[in-house]
């Protein structure tokens, strides 16, 4: 079986199983899954029970598909992403995104802890992506082109969605909840960033750093799927004051800001026209 058979494959068995019509996909980053309970779920599968999605890591035990309504709109919500540093390639880190779009999914939204290079954008604060810097070693789109995709070399002149994003900003305004912009660099991790690293990040126009999310929107971009993503700020990198990384905290931080960040989805949701 080629790629693009098992994702017809993978669609297929959703389809089978009784996912109609989507509006938008959401894939949930670490700790940020709690959106989840606000979609009024009409089928939920274990991603191990789906055909040719990659056997799970331990992290990803409890991944999760869920399909539902969600402020009125047709939702496929993936909650636990693969992450490259986990091991898997980078054609099995985008399967959510292109399942979703071979299902009809007609927009893509994001979430993802990701550290501060800048320093106006604290611990907790939410920052739209605007744009992003690919610092992964390898490319979903390396290979063999899958042509019923997208063609050989998309353009990456917007790969967030102007619209779309436009809408997040007037929907956190309306609810008060500051929501900075800025860009988003992807590195493969698992390690952290040494001092110099976030020096280099800072200086190449970075504003936020985190080890997911540039593959499945360059996925999304190759299949002409409009995007966009926020980041949960979860740490400071500071290079002159850098403090030893701690993940418990990372997750304490999201948790906490995890509701801010479902009351934005959800309104956005609300308020989306499709
Ligand atoms: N660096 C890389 N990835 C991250 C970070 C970070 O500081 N915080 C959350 N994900």
């Amino acid at each position: 079986m080629d790629s693009q058979e098992e994702l017809q494959a993978s669609a297929d068995y959703l389809r089978e199983r009784g996912v109609g019509e989507v509006d938008v996909a959401i894939v949930l980053g670490t700790g940020l899954g709690g959106l989840v309970n606000e979609i009024d779920e009409v089928l939920a599968f274990n991603y191990s029970q789906i055909p040719h999605i990659p056997l799970a890591t331990v992290e990803f035990h409890f991944g999760k598909l869920i399909y539902g309504e969600l402020g009125g709109k047709r939702v496929l919500a993936w909650q636990g992403r693969f992450h490259y540093y986990e091991g898997y390639t980078m054609e099995q880190v985008v399967k959510p995104v292109r399942i979703s779009k071979m299902l009809g999914a007609k927009a893509l939204l994001i979430s993802n802890a990701a550290g501060s290079l800048n320093p106006d954008i604290k611990k907790g604060a939410l920052m739209c992506i605007e744009d992003h810097i690919n610092l992964f070693p390898d490319s979903p789109l390396r290979g063999r082109n899958l042509d019923a995709l997208g063609g050989r070399f998309p353009d990456m002149c917007e790969p967030y969605d102007v619209e779309l994003s436009g809408a997040m900003f007037q929907v956190a305004r309306s609810l008060d909840i500051p929501l900075y912009t800025g860009v988003y660099v992807g590195v493969p991790g698992p390690q952290l960033e040494t001092r110099a690293e976030y020096r280099y990040l800072l200086t190449i126009g970075a504003d936020a750093v985190g080890m997911s999310t540039v593959p499945e929107v360059i996925a999304a971009a190759h299949m002409n799927m409009p995007c966009a993503a926020v980041s949960v700020i979860t740490d400071e990198c500071n290079p002159e004051h850098l403090a030893s990384f701690n993940i418990d905290e990372v997750i304490a931080i999201a948790k906490e800001s995890e509701p801010l960040l479902t009351r934005l989805f959800s309104e956005f949701m609300n308020r989306l026209k499709v």
